[in-house]
């Protein structure tokens, strides 16, 4: 089964051709992404309107390439799917309403995909990994534990009462002139840093449930910074340093929390699952893989390019869910907040279907 999937939620224009063969396996026939960094990269962050018309202009010829790779034909694909949320609704719109189009000309299904949904199952595309596993999600826009146990089948274990993750490291690079996305600009400076010099918070830290905070930490950054000014290059990457210690200290205890809950209530899981642009920081990374070899399971890592935002995760979920025979109406709107645990298995989709008639 072929089908082709866009993705248009936040940055990134993107379209590819996914394979699924009956025995759920699945291989990418094509994968295009266009990255917008460099148009919103003077802005220290993604500009909306901006992010709306840069895939306006540049998704068809996006989705040309991506069959073009792929080698087939319209008639070849069996759906067209889109992310319809959660994200920027100027650029779900674009990608949403685009897909409609090309189903409807071609006579195709439609799948109105969940872009959380996609990052949850983009480790069955690349490993085949069986549920129910516990997802870690941790983007610019996303910090997520979730508990994986079927297609549909989604459980919050944990969220971010603020700041996501990646937000929290944009704004620390932002604050400290950095430039944008911030990520691996602090990652670097992290290197050559003291992390011990500077007694940041680690919010949340011991409790029970499996939730973060991170607009704490980040004030407190900011104050540091601002006592210290001005500051010299030593002083940033010290900063840097002890920002990210921070943050991976409570990813680590986050997490764990997150994988004991997972494990009290549905047993061990068969993988712990990284995804989202911050599973890149190798520090991190570090301490998933302990997390899951001292909860007795293995880490699954996604290639970089299938861990940030594309089209082969948006096609793989869409094939997922069209071999359990679910589709989407043409008129499914798109959402700009859509959490995971709203999407339901067959019955919950078809009742969504219907609450938009
Ligand atoms: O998944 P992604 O490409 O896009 C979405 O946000 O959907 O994630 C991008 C986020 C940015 O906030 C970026 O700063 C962060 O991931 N990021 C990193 C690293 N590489 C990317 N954060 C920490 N360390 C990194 N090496
Ligand atoms: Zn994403």
């Amino acid at each position: 089964m072929l089908v082709l999937g866009i993705e248009t939620t936040c940055d990134e224009t993107a379209a590819a051709v996914v394979e699924r063969s009956g025995d759920g396996r699945g291989k990418i026939l094509s994968n295009i992404v266009l990255s917008q960094v460099s148009e919103h990269a003077a802005f220290g962050g993604v500009v909306p309107e901006i992010a709306a018309r840069a895939h306006v202009e540049v998704l068809d010829r996006i989705i040309a390439q991506a069959m073009t790779e792929a080698g087939c034909g319209y008639e070849e694909i069996e759906g067209v799917a889109a992310a319809a949320g959660p994200g920027l609704i100027g650029g779900v719109i674009v990608g949403l309403t685009t897909a409609k189009a090309i189903a409807l000309v071609q006579g195709k299904p439609l799948l109105a995909i969940n872009h959380l949904e996609a990052h949850a199952l983009t480790a069955r595309l690349t490993n085949a990994t069986p549920f129910p596993y516990c997802l870690f999600l941790a983007s610019g826009g996303h910090t997520q534990i979730v508990a994986v146990r079927g297609v549909g089948d989604y459980v919050r274990l944990g969220t971010t009462q603020d700041d996501a993750i990646g937000e929290a490291f944009d704004k620390t690079a932002k604050l400290l002139g950095l430039g944008y996305p911030g990520g691996p600009l602090v990652e670097k400076e992290a290197a050559r840093g003291n992390a011990a010099r500077f007694a940041l918070p680690r919010p949340m830290q011991g409790r029970k449930d499996a939730d973060f905070s991170l607009s704490g930490l980040k004030t407190a950054l900011r104050l540091e910074a601002e006592t210290i000014a001005p500051l010299s290059d030593q002083d940033v990457a010290d900063l840097c340093a002890s920002f990210q210690q921070a943050v991976v200290d409570v990813t680590f205890d986050r997490l764990r929390a997150g994988l004991r809950i997972f494990h009290a209530r549905y047993g061990a899981p068969t993988a712990l699952v990284a995804a989202g642009g911050v599973a890149a920081n190798q520090a991190i990374r570090t301490v998933l893989d302990r997390l899951a070899s001292d909860a007795g399971t293995t880490l699954v890592v996604p290639p970089a390019e299938l861990c940030t935002d594309n089209g082969a995760m948006i096609a793989w979920a869409g094939a997922e869910r069209l071999a359990l025979g679910l589709s989407d109406t043409l008129d499914v709107a798109p959402r700009a907040r859509w959490p995971l645990d709203e999407i339901a298995a067959a019955q919950g989709a078809l009742r969504r279907t219907a609450a938009y008639k």
